[in-house]
Parts: C-alpha cells; structure tokens; sequence
C-alpha cells in the first residue's frame, strides 16, 4: 500500500514548481497539503448535495446532514471515541482548547491551579491565561529539559488537591517531542484533575486512542491530517461533555428559549451554535478515509526516515543546533544556523524550492525558556522524499554558507 510515487501523484499541489524549482512541502507542521479525494469530496459534495444540516425536511437537507454526521462518526472512529456523540466539531484546535476552558470556567475558584508546560502552542495557554485573568485561576508549567522532554518528577511534584486541570500537548509542533500522556494522564486523574491533551500534532503522526490515554478531552484540527482548514474536533468523555457549560449561544445548541430561561440541546449540540462547517466537515471525513487506507506503522516509519535522513545531513554543518531532541519524537526538526537568523534561512530555502517556516512557531515561552528568538522548522509528513531531505540539506548548507 505505501507507494511514495503512488502517494504524490495524489496531491496535485506537489507538481507545482516555486521560483523554477519542484516544490519540496517541509511545512506540514504548519498545514498539510490535499489529496484529489477531499478535494473532490469536497467539490462534489457541493456540486451534487448541499444544504443547511439538521434543519430540514426536504431530500437534500437530509442528504447534507446523513453526511455530516457520518463525518463525525468518522472522526469518532479515528480517535478510538466510544461513539460519535463524543465528538464536537469546531473551527479548529485552537477553537476545541477554547472551548474546553470556556466550558470548565464554571469550576474555576481563586487559587485552583491548572498545570500546562513549557512546550505548549499559545492556543494550550492563552485560553487557562484566561481563566487566570478572569478567575483567579493559578497557572503552572512544566519545565522542560535541554534535551526537550517534560521534567516529569517537577510535574509530580506540582499535582495536588489544588490542581483542577492539567492540560498537555501530546506532540509538539518545535520540539516534535512525543510526551508521555497516559502515565500524566493517571497522575492528573490521581490528584482529582481533569486532564486535557492538545492532540493537534500527534493526530498526524500516530494511531490514536482517547480511551487507552484517558484523556477527558482530546482536541485535534483537520487541516494537519490532509484535510480542509476551518474543521477540527473536540473529543469529550460524555460526562465531562455533560458537565462542560456550553461556549457559544444561538441555534441549534437549545432545547428550549424563553424570555426568563434557556434549556440547552444534548452535547456535542449543545457546543455548536449556528450553522456548522458542514463542507469543511464533510472534507475531514474524506481525509480520514484517504489516511486511515495506510498502515500508521507505515507512515511512522516513511516519516522518521525521512527525518532521519535530513538530520544526519544536516548534523554535518558547523553551525547546525538541532531544537529538540527527545528520545520519543516524530518528525519536526527544528533548527538554527548559529549567528543566522530563521527567517534569513527559510527566505533562501525558498529561493531553492523549499518551504519550511521560521519563527517562534506560538511558543513563546518555550523560546524563553530555551534562550532563542526563533527557529526554523522542516516538518515532513506522508508525501515527503529523501530526495527532499537531500534537498533540504544542500540548501542548508547553502544557507550556512552565505549567512556566515
Ligand atoms: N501551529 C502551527 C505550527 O506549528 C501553525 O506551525
């Protein structure tokens, strides 16, 4: 089934060319590129069946909402969710982290503690700042090591019966780091917590199991996994679903309106006001059938082959310094040229070809804690080559050359 050449002539994208040269994609960290199945998922869903979901009586409206709600089924089965009530479906991660702190802020007192890390996207702290902000909330990260691991005896030592939420990225985006999130998972659990994972990253690069984590909830975007933007889910354990207040008000989301009270629909409903994504949606469930036809072991392996092609390569240049370099990671490869700023890097890999991004990557605290401004950041995903990470490494080396 794992055909590189088979796999790329599905993504029509891959054929263009940038400044004269193939395109080499190393930003799928960023966003992944579309196969022709959700293209054409998407395309044909609008060209042959569309209408508003859940509302109407007529052929289409319950053909569009029959499609929907099987993407959510889908999206379901992907995360190892027991059924697809368990599944809200927002714009996004960032939308689905929001969402699960504006739904816990009812439980939150002055002095309650939520424990995030060091290596957390802003989408994994702004939103507890908030509760911070607003409620008093005390926030706590955990530390993260030289090598890019959690400091996991500071972690232990931080749970306690102040501790409400703990919230933690399963694979970072700069660090490609792979934390362990069932053993800190039981460990939350342990001290009466509730326990969050930002599976933004992992959901791209690893089978999935919300159940076997424990995870109360689970948060995942779609355009990573090949799919539209403007898509993503917040998986939830019915009853932390039931418990969580809901977010957004408006249609949809009630059971009954009255001048004096409200009565809220059952979740995931009661989370999605107004019309939904409902292409964006239909898209995901396309995506997860296209990705779901390979052997994650398979795409684990390509992956990792591909980052470990371009590492060694890269490990050659003087004034190479590998970001991250956990024992469990997947394949984001952060670096710096030493005395080269990233975006000067990244602005002459483009000029080969080659797109990968620089920046801060929304981490800003991890950059603090590290003492770096910023990174550039190859991310390789299912399409990859080691042709492009030869790419990658000879136009680094060019880089080195004339920054230096
Ligand atoms: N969070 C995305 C990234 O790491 C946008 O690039």
């Amino acid at each position: 089934m794992f055909n590189i050449d088979n796999i790329r002539a599905q993504f029509p994208i891959l054929s263009r060319e940038i400044n004269g040269k193939p395109l080499a994609y190393l930003d799928n960290a960023a966003s992944a590129q579309k196969p022709q199945a959700v293209i054409d998922a998407i395309a044909g869903q609008m060209s042959t069946s569309f209408a508003n979901v859940h509302r109407g009586l007529h052929t289409m409206a319950n053909e569009t909402t029959e499609a929907f709600e099987d993407a959510r089924a889908k999206v379901a089965s992907f995360l190892g969710a027991p059924k697809p009530d368990n599944i809200v479906f927002t714009k996004g991660a960032t939308e689905a982290l929001n969402l699960a702190a504006h739904g816990l802020a009812g439980e939150i007192k002055a002095g309650d503690e939520i424990i995030i890390s060091q290596m957390e996207h802003h989408s994994n702290i702004v939103p507890w700042h908030f509760l911070r902000e607003r409620y008093g909330a005390v926030l706590k990260f955990i530390p993260v090591t030289e090598q890019g691991e959690l400091d996991l005896a500071a972690y232990k030592a931080m749970l306690g019966p102040k501790t409400k939420i703990v919230s933690i990225v399963h694979m970072s985006n700069v660090l490609g780091t792979v934390n362990p999130v069932k053993e800190m998972g039981e460990w939350a659990h342990a001290a009466g917590a509730i326990f969050v994972v930002d599976g933004t990253q992992a959901a791209v690069h690893m089978p999935i199991d919300v159940v076997d984590i424990d995870a109360d909830l689970f948060c995942m975007t779609g355009h990573k996994l090949y799919g539209p933007t403007g898509i993503g889910a917040l998986y939830g354990k019915t009853e932390m679903l039931e418990r969580m207040q809901p977010f957004n008000g408006g249609g949809e989301m009630i059971e009954d309106v009255f001048e004096d009270r409200v009565t809220y629909n059952d979740p995931p409903h009661k989370f999605e006001a107004g019309t939904p994504p409902i292409i964006q949606a239909i898209g995901l469930g396309a995506a997860i059938d296209w990705y779901t036809q390979f052997d994650p072991a398979d795409v684990h392996q390509h992956e990792m082959a591909v980052y470990y092609h371009a590492l060694d390569g890269l490990r050659s240049i003087n004034s190479f310094r590998l970001i991250g370099d956990a024992k469990e990671k997947g394949s984001v490869l952060a670096f710096n040229l030493e005395g080269a700023h990233a975006h000067d890097v990244a602005q002459i890999l483009d000029k080969y070809g080659i797109a990968v991004r620089a920046g801060q990557h929304c981490t800003q605290p991890l950059m603090t804690k590290l003492g770096i401004h910023s990174t550039a950041r190859a991310s390789f995903g299912i399409y990859n080559t080691l042709d492009e990470a030869d790419r990658l490494i000879e136009g680094v080396k060019k880089a080195a050359t004339f920054l230096s």
